[in-house]
């Protein structure tokens, strides 16, 4: 049947929107194509990454600033984590240079009339899709948590795919905006106690590593709070791919459930985060916050590193949206964390932070940041509570 196309799409195609949205046009009509599209859908949200200047470069600047020269969104846009505290930058040691190359990619997507709060949980700070509703979101935990934890629908869009629906409002409808391709294929039942956000890390690393792509229905999970269920969306994402899951129990949408059934054990946990954890890990570097810290994580966090004093030769992230950071500012929590020695970092995070030969080890809760620290900047890692993270901070 091909793609079929509305007098406004076909307008915004011909250039009459200007040049920014005929591009954008040109990029989703594209994919509709590639991918057997019949027609594009409205989306009302959009979650953009690829912000970080360390992952941008010249190059993906000079794209944004044409795109920014006549393009506006037209729909809820936010921005996926860039690579410093955009107001705290100095104090976190980002160089002078790349702060200016930061800024100037913010000023660009500012200017297009984007949300520029720069968080990896957009659904925490004011951008929350109900369930049912079509989106167009890039950052892959977001993507995962939007379509498995609140039943929106979205595919793992890419940084100008996700610029594009922002500054057309459309996407081609193919992939998980459709019912069909959301189902379970392979039940997974979990006989293991989880207990904090670092086993839902480490469940997301055994299932994302056996499932790929193929979709998970999980079942034996009693319960699970929104920042264990973030932090096990950023795993299965980083380790699979997953795009979608669903928890029996948990997560709301309706599928068919598969005959086919694989079984987690305490032990596959427990080969997770060995595989984590590097020997011989000289831990300089604390991270906590990745996916970014909700309010519930900070308040704890704060109570935890409350009177005492991170140690010598320990570096201390907690990363969190800036709207969640001025929370903990007025609450008490941001004096409490920064008194100790450790930091409150807003719209950035230890995975797109020029951090490379800053740190040799990293010690955080999260399954998906070890992945990022040790491909990208080469650190070591070990996985463990917050708690226990906070602990190794100030012992
Ligand atoms: Fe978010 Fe950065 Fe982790 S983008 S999911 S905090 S690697």
């Amino acid at each position: 049947m091909g793609l079929t196309l509305t007098t406004e799409e076909k307008e915004m195609l011909d250039g009459k929107y200007g040049k920014a949205t005929q591009k954008a046009m040109e990029i989703i009509t594209t994919l509709g194509e590639i991918y057997g599209a019949n027609r594009l859908i409205p989306i009302t949200s959009v979650q953009i990454a690829g912000v970080s200047y360390d992952n941008l470069g010249e190059a993906g600047l000079e794209y944004l600033s044409e795109m920014a020269v006549d393009g506006h969104a037209r729909v809820l846009t936010t921005l996926n984590p860039a690579g410093m505290d955009m107001l705290e930058w100095k104090k976190h040691g980002i160089s002078e240079d790349f702060a200016a190359n930061q800024e100037r990619v913010v000023e660009a997507f500012e200017k297009m009339g984007v949300i520029t709060t720069c968080t990896c949980t957009p659904y925490l700070i004011g951008n929350l899709p109900h369930f049912g509703e079509h989106i167009a979101w890039a950052e892959s935990s977001a993507v995962c948590f939007a379509n498995s934890v609140i039943g929106a629908l979205t595919n793992r869009e890419g940084g100008p795919s996700a610029l594009a629906a922002a500054l057309t409002g459309k996407t081609a409808e193919y992939g998980f905006h459709l019912e069909e391709n959301r189902l379970a294929q392979v039940k997974y039942e979990i006989r293991a106690e989880l207990k904090d956000t670092d086993d839902f890390g480490l469940l997301g690393k055994v299932i994302g590593t056996r499932t790929g792509k193929t979709i998970p229905y999980i079942t034996n999970i009693e319960k699970a709070t929104t920042e264990e269920l973030k932090s096990f969306c950023a795993s299965i994402a980083t380790y699979g791919g997953v795009a979608i899951f669903h928890m029996e129990g948990i997560t709301p949408n309706k599928t068919t459930i598969p005959d086919k059934t694989e079984v987690v054990t305490e032990e596959d946990l427990r080969a997770a985060r060995v595989e984590l954890d590097d020997e011989g890990a000289d831990i300089d570097f604390i991270s906590v916050g990745c996916p970014h810290a909700s309010i519930k994580e900070i308040a704890e966090i704060a109570e935890m590193l409350d009177g005492k004093k991170v140690a010598d030769g320990k570096t201390v992230w907690i990363t969190t949206a800036k709207p969640t950071k001025d929370l903990a500012v007025k609450m008490g929590f941001y004096d409490k964390i920064e008194n100790a020695g450790a930091f409150l970092v807003a719209d950035a995070c230890c995975a797109v932070a020029p951090l490379k030969g800053k740190f040799t080890g990293l010690m955080t809760d999260s399954a998906k940041a070890c992945f990022y620290a040790r491909g990208k900047n080469k650190f070591k890692t070990e996985i463990r509570t917050v708690e226990q993270c906070i602990k190794e901070a100030i012992a």
